[in-house]
């Protein structure tokens, strides 16, 4: 069977940051409760020359010239996203608008968990060995759907994207396991009741209706850590290895007790976690592959290592799975 190793990584952010200082002024909150609560200090916000389109581009861009690609040696374009740009032509359409080729291209809607999906379908056509070359992308700009004067919800997010592009290989190299699931009963603790107005012409049609995301909090946290522990460790032990052998565990960035309580599952060092949510906070489907691409250019990361990926999100749905690292047998 190939195997499709990651071969390039790249990531884009919004240039408007947005710290717990600039929230005091904005609704009833401190920097205090949010460090203490979260572990964020400050986000990026899309601003309005930014899109997820661009993002998902600029990071699209730097992962194709990182594995040495142009966009017409690409054979599939997967993006997981919440946010697309448009409902009816797909968000991977969008960026192959901006990028050229003629590669297929479709979304992945799985929302925080939407990248380790993507990425779990775009590996299974190498697998498959029904194409050599998928760029995966995670992009969300999900503060278009956040109410900035709900201090519970609105100190959480931020916007980005990351993406990776992954290459036919001999040897064992990638996505070696893959753990979906989801409790779609549990829908109502983090969704967003319609997007009616995300047009001008609907907002004309509907000037009182704000589509804001609404959350039950402690139900996700409730979920969050749960699931975080239990579907890392599953995708560890469908690759039959032991927690001692895992080298990096890349958590989806929501809160930094979620994270801490995963690596605790896992008997985790915190130097074998990575760890971003102080700076970006929850980018949702592009927390996990910008997490990835910074611990790769640290080169926290080497040849070899197995990787933890997990997220859990909206849905309620989660994704995780072992990475094993590097380009042998390209
Ligand atoms: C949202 C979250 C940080 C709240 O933390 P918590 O410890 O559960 O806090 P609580 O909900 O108990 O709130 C405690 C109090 O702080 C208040 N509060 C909420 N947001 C606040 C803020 N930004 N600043 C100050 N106070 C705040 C609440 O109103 C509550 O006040 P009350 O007791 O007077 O009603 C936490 O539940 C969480 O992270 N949940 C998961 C969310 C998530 O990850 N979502 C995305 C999934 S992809």
């Amino acid at each position: 069977m190939p195997f499709a190793a990651i071969t390039g990584w790249g990531t884009a952010l919004p240039e408007r940051v947005l710290t717990n200082h600039d929230l005091e002024s904005m609704v009833d909150t401190t920097d205090e409760w949010i460090v203490s609560r979260t572990g964020i200090r400050e986000r990026r916000i899309v601003g309005d020359h930014e899109s997820t389109t661009s993002l998902a581009t600029a990071a699209a861009r730097a992962a194709l010239e990182k594995a040495g690609r142009t966009p017409d040696e690409i054979d599939l374009i997967v993006v997981g996203t919440a946010t697309p740009d448009d409902f009816l032509v797909s968000q991977a359409c969008l960026v192959q608008a901006e990028l050229g080729g003629s590669a297929g291209a479709f979304d992945v809607g799985a929302a925080c968990a939407g990248f380790v999906t993507a990425l779990s379908v775009g590996s299974q056509f190498i697998n498959a060995d029904v194409y050599h070359r998928v760029l995966v992308i995670g992009v969300d700009t999900l503060t278009r759907y956040v109410d900035y004067t709900d201090r519970s919800t609105c100190v959480l997010f931020g916007d980005g994207a990351g993406a990776v592009v992954l290459e036919r290989s001999t040897e064992k190299r990638g996505l070696l396991s893959t753990v979906l699931g989801a409790d779609g009963a549990g829908y109502k603790h983090l969704y967003v009741p319609g997007m009616a107005n995300l047009v001008p012409e609907s907002a004309d049609l509907f000037p009182e209706y704000r589509p804001y995301l609404q959350m039950n909090g402690k139900e996700v946290f409730r979920f969050a850590v749960q699931v975080m522990g239990d579907a890392a460790a599953a995708a560890i032990a469908k690759v039959g290895i032991g927690f001692d052998q895992v080298d990096m565990l890349i958590p989806h960035q929501a809160n930094l007790r979620i994270i801490d309580a995963a690596a605790r599952r896992l008997d985790l060092p915190r130097d074998k976690v990575w760890v971003n949510v102080d700076r970006l906070g929850n980018t949702s489907a592009a927390s996990v592959p910008i997490a990835l691409a910074e611990a790769a250019d640290s080169e926290s990361i080497k040849e070899g290592d197995n990787v933890v990926l997990v997220a859990f999100g909206a849905g309620l749905a989660w994704a995780a799975g072992l990475v094993r690292w590097g380009t042998a047998g390209i």
